[in-house]
């Protein structure tokens, strides 16, 4: 490890936000890591995170003015604690068990030890007193196991993905544990005011802890949970639709892909829980209906590979890849695709481009903590044209409400709203992008970052306020 033996500020995730580009490491893209970055750098802060790949050094590293200590996974705590536990019981688990969640003893017992060694590996670096700030569903037994180890310290835990109801977080066989290992925190931050109310239920059902609105007395303790819903560094987004550059991509988009055609477009991790494969069906639907055809409508589909060796995810990718084929083979014509599929990760610029270029965003998720990808469409639309068509599942849904908002299971209610939404008149496009790009730039992530820490700095004796003695 660097000098700084200690540090006041620590951050715990499943990944490190840094990743090799060719030799050099790099900050890895993303809001989660731009957000905390200033204040990393500030105070000189500590990350500690899997490295991901097999080359990282083998201790602590400097990057980018903060700290990053590296916790290893072997290949069979990649197997169950990762691949197993993390994302083949929860991540189903708690989008609404759109895939039947796995439950193996194996993969719990694996979950508990990995939380144990990034619990060891933060109070390690913590000094006393040091905030430390969990994020995600990859370590709900780290706020308990540091609090046992460090009593001292100050926890604020984040779950970035949505929190079940008690009907479903019910079923897991560790229910118990996990609300514990949660409310070792000092704050429980969710996306949703529904999610934190998820949780307070848990807690009355599966604890003894006293619950009162948002507080849970845990010994001498609060515990406040509450919702922070995260967004996007938007003026990093409007600056980038400033680009000449950008916009001129924007157009050779706009015109490969076939002028007067309206574009749709869609960008997802290749995952369940994004619908990609029901929003396929549904613009099958609005085809054979004749009420769009391919001279009028064509969909950019990008599919960022994702967690390629869980069995749901390669499931998922052939039958994407199978509507895909179908469409085009049922609808296209020489040199005119009605759909074309990229499977890859976009640089930010590119990504831009296609928001940009897209008359209609379809976002249409199962079930989706907040969805960033809305936002970003929207940050993107400086000349207020645009429609996005927004799943009600989604975290975004409740401050976006200006979207035309759909069930992403309703193939006919989807394929009406994807021709309602092409067929939009411009002023009514421009009150809606109006409406909701104001949102976007009143609450940045900088401001859930600000929210989030700053509720760990209330002074303790306030948060035991309204509890109940
Ligand atoms: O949305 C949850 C999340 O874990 C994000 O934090 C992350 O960027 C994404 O899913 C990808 O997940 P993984 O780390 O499994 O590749």
């Amino acid at each position: 490890m660097p000098e700084q033996t200690a540090s006041e500020l620590v951050v715990v995730a499943n990944r490190l936000p840094v990743q090799r580009n060719g030799g050099q490491w790099e900050t890895s893209p993303g809001g989660l890591v731009s957000a905390l970055l200033p204040i990393l750098q500030r105070e000189r802060g500590v990350w500690v995170g899997w490295p991901g790949s097999g080359d990282a050094p083998e201790g602590a590293f400097e990057h980018d003015g903060f700290t990053n200590v590296p916790v290893e996974l072997s290949a069979s705590e990649i197997d169950d604690y990762y691949e197993g536990f993390s994302n083949s019981s929860l991540w189903p688990l708690y989008h609404d068990a759109c895939q039947p969640p796995r439950f193996h003893r194996r993969w719990w017992h694996s979950y508990v030890a990995v939380n144990k060694r990034f619990a060891e590996a933060a109070c390690s670096v913590a000094s006393e007193g040091a905030r430390i700030l969990v994020q995600d569903y990859h370590l709900q037994l780290v706020p308990g196991m540091i609090r046992e180890l460090r009593p001292d310290v100050r926890i604020g835990f984040f779950l970035h993905i949505p929190f079940p109801p008690t009907e479903l977080f019910s079923q897991l066989p560790w229910r118990r544990q996990i609300v514990e290992g949660l409310l070792g925190a000092d704050v429980v931050g969710f996306q949703t005011r529904r999610g934190a109310q998820n949780f307070m239920r848990l807690v009355t059902r599966f604890t003894d802890h006293r619950a009162q609105g948002s507080r849970v007395k845990v010994g001498t303790r609060a515990v406040q949970a509450r919702a922070f819903p995260i967004s996007i560094d938007t003026a990093r987004f409007e600056r980038l639709c400033a680009d000449p550059a950008i916009i001129a991509r924007s157009r050779d988009i706009r015109r490969e892909a076939g002028e007067g055609r309206s574009i749709f477009l869609g960008v997802d991790r290749l995952d369940y829980t994004k619908g990609i494969d029901i929003r396929l069906r549904s613009l099958q639907e609005l085809l054979s209906s004749g009420k769009r055809t391919i001279h009028d409508t064509v969909l950019i589909q990008v599919s960022v590979p994702s967690r390629e060796f869980v069995t749901e995810y390669v499931e998922l990718r052939s039958r994407v890849e199978e509507l895909v084929g179908q469409i085009n083979g049922q609808f296209g014509e020489v040199g005119s695709a009605p759909v074309h599929y990229l499977r890859r990760n976009l640089p930010i610029e590119e990504l831009v481009a296609h928001y940009m270029a897209a008359d209609v965003m379809l976002v249409t998720p199962l079930r989706d903590g907040m969805n960033l990808v809305a936002k970003e469409y929207v940050a993107c639309r400086p000349d207020n044209t645009g429609v996005l068509v927004l799943s009600e599942f989604t975290g975004a849904a409740n401050e976006l409400d200006r979207a035309v908002l759909v069930n992403p299971h309703d193939i006919d209610g989807m394929a009406a709203a994807f021709a309602e939404a092409a067929s939009m008149p411009r002023d009514e496009q421009s009150r809606r992008m109006r409406s909701m790009r104001s949102r976007v730039r009143r609450r940045t992530v900088y401001d859930w970052a600000d929210e989030f820490v700053g509720a760990l700095d209330e002074p303790r004796q306030k948060t035991l306020t309204g509890v109940l003695a």
